[in-house]
């Protein structure tokens, strides 16, 4: 058994990363003969990316994919911590299927995740959660096929989380969740500790790939007929600076775009490394698209300097201005968080103030969360939670208000769009992603699914636009 340790996780030792091949282990077989899985996925594109990696490799156990989770041999939660209610969901969820295995008893039940990470989470799956059969962190989501083999094996519970991040493994098998639009990770872990956030603890220090690996990748996707990668990382931006090498974010943007991949979509940005040679390369190559995450947090200096986000309202906006100067028809999304420890109605009005100014294409808003062990959990806070979910709706009002406005500024507008898939509520009706980002619905055929076409917007709404195709 090995237990994850926070202090261990914290710590970051200079130590030289190592590139490591996945390796299947032929000798399993196919363990998981005439069985059925299903992954259940919290939190961000990493962990949907994780996901796609586990999924992988439980296939090539044989395990085949089930769309039902109360009906599967085995249940695996890919859970995430970034906030209260992600960790209430996934323990909601872990008490459900606790049930489904008082009936169920041969049902197999993974956890593994940001949550996994976390010391208070292990201990209470040890002592509440005994019908958890195996626990794996995300420094080790390789090892999936020996956990569960030693599971299956001995029938015992297994834990294996690591606090300290080993190697960087190259070559997992991946099962993409989409034939035309595809994730590659380009750096892992986090060392910004802004002083709300437990990343840094759950995703260990920033390791960078090697330019060679994703290029590789990117290249192979494209010939596989991918229109689309996204570079993730939970500060892209920092690409690179964890080597001892020069070569940057900037520089691997541009190699990326001169893959010919269609398209290319970074995440996330932190406003502190955002350089102009970054805006330079986004500007000048067509197929880096112009739409920029770039989470602010905050309007207020102040409480910045609180959260440890290493710049101010005023270099935020000037780097804001820039883009919207540099970069044609670009639009910028974020994140604010409400109700951080000592935010006062002043500082909440300057973040008012600031979503005024920016008018942003698309914001994610959250009221601030405790998370153990982090910075900020430590701080004083006497904002009653009623007025933080006031500051919130007050909030939403106002930027929701901006999506729509900018939304009807693109109606008679002839915009590409990659077209995804169907939608949900109507056979005919297509939806796809313009080159900024936004959510499109359309009617048109099936064969178009996975191509790039022109579709004229012809309606507004908040969250999306009605279009047809030109
Ligand atoms: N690496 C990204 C953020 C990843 S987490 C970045 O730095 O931009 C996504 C968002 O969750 C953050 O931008 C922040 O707005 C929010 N968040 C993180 N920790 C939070 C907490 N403790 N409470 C509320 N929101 C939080
Ligand atoms: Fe969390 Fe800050 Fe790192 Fe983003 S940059 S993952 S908010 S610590
Ligand atoms: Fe959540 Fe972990 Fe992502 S905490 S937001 S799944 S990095």
């Amino acid at each position: 058994m090995q237990l994850p340790n926070y202090k261990e996780a914290r710590s970051r030792k200079k130590q030289q990363i190592q590139k490591e091949e996945y390796k299947k282990d032929e000798s399993f077989g196919q363990l998981g003969k005439g069985k059925t899985y299903y992954v259940k996925t919290y939190g961000c594109q990493m962990n949907e990316h994780d996901s796609e990696n586990i999924k992988a490799m439980l296939e090539e156990l044989g395990f085949i994919e089930s769309l039902e989770m109360e009906a599967s041999d085995l249940v695996i939660l890919n859970t995430c911590s970034i906030r209260e209610n992600a960790h209430n969901k996934a323990f909601g969820m872990l008490g459900r299927l606790k049930h489904l295995k008082e009936t169920r008893k041969d049902l197999i039940l993974g956890l593994c995740g940001c949550m996994a990470q976390e010391e208070g989470v292990v201990d209470e799956i040890l002592h509440k959660y005994r019908q958890v059969d195996f626990v794996f962190g995300t420094h080790n989501l390789h090892r999936l096929p020996y956990i569960l083999k030693k599971h299956m094996d001995s029938n015992q519970q297994e834990i294996e989380v690591l606090s300290v991040e080993g190697n960087l493994i190259e070559g997992m098998p991946v099962k993409r969740a989409s034939k035309h639009k595809a994730f590659v990770n380009i750096m892992y872990g986090c060392d910004k500790f802004c002083t709300y956030c437990i990343v840094p603890y759950t995703r260990g220090k920033q390791r960078s790939r090697k330019k060679e690996d994703i290029l590789k990748e990117v290249e192979e996707l494209v010939s596989s007929g991918y229109k689309e990668v996204t570079l993730l990382g939970q500060n892209v931006n920092a690409y690179g600076k964890d080597t001892d090498s020069d070569y940057s974010m900037a520089n691997l943007l541009e190699d990326v775009a001169k893959t010919n991949i269609p398209r290319v979509r970074f995440m996330t940005s932190h406003p502190w490394d955002f350089t102009d040679q970054m805006i330079e390369i986004i500007a000048k190559y067509p197929n880096i698209m112009p739409s920029i995450h770039l989470p602010v947090q905050s309007g207020s200096s102040r409480i910045l300097k609180l959260m440890g986000r290493r710049y101010t309202k005023e270099e935020y906006i000037k780097l804001f201005d820039k883009m919207k100067e540099k970069i044609p028809n670009v639009s910028i999304s974020t994140d604010i968080i409400v109700g951080f420890p000592g935010e006062t109605e002043e500082d909440f009005k300057e973040t008012l103030e600031l979503a005024e100014y920016c008018k942003y294409d698309n914001a994610f808003t959250f009221i601030y969360s405790p998370r153990e062990n982090t910075a900020a959990c430590r701080l004083q806070d006497d904002t009653p939670l009623q007025e933080k979910e006031k500051r919130l709706y007050r909030l939403n009002s106002i930027v929701n208000q901006y999506f729509l406005e900018n939304n009807q500024k693109m109606i008679g507008k002839t915009v590409p769009v990659l077209v995804e898939g169907h939608n949900e509520n109507g056979k005919t009706e297509l939806y796809g992603y313009t080159d900024n980002n936004k959510l499109i619905n359309f009617d048109g055929d099936d064969s178009l699914i996975g191509t790039i076409i022109p579709v004229e917007v012809v309606d507004a709404k908040t969250w999306s636009l009605d279009g047809k195709i030109v």
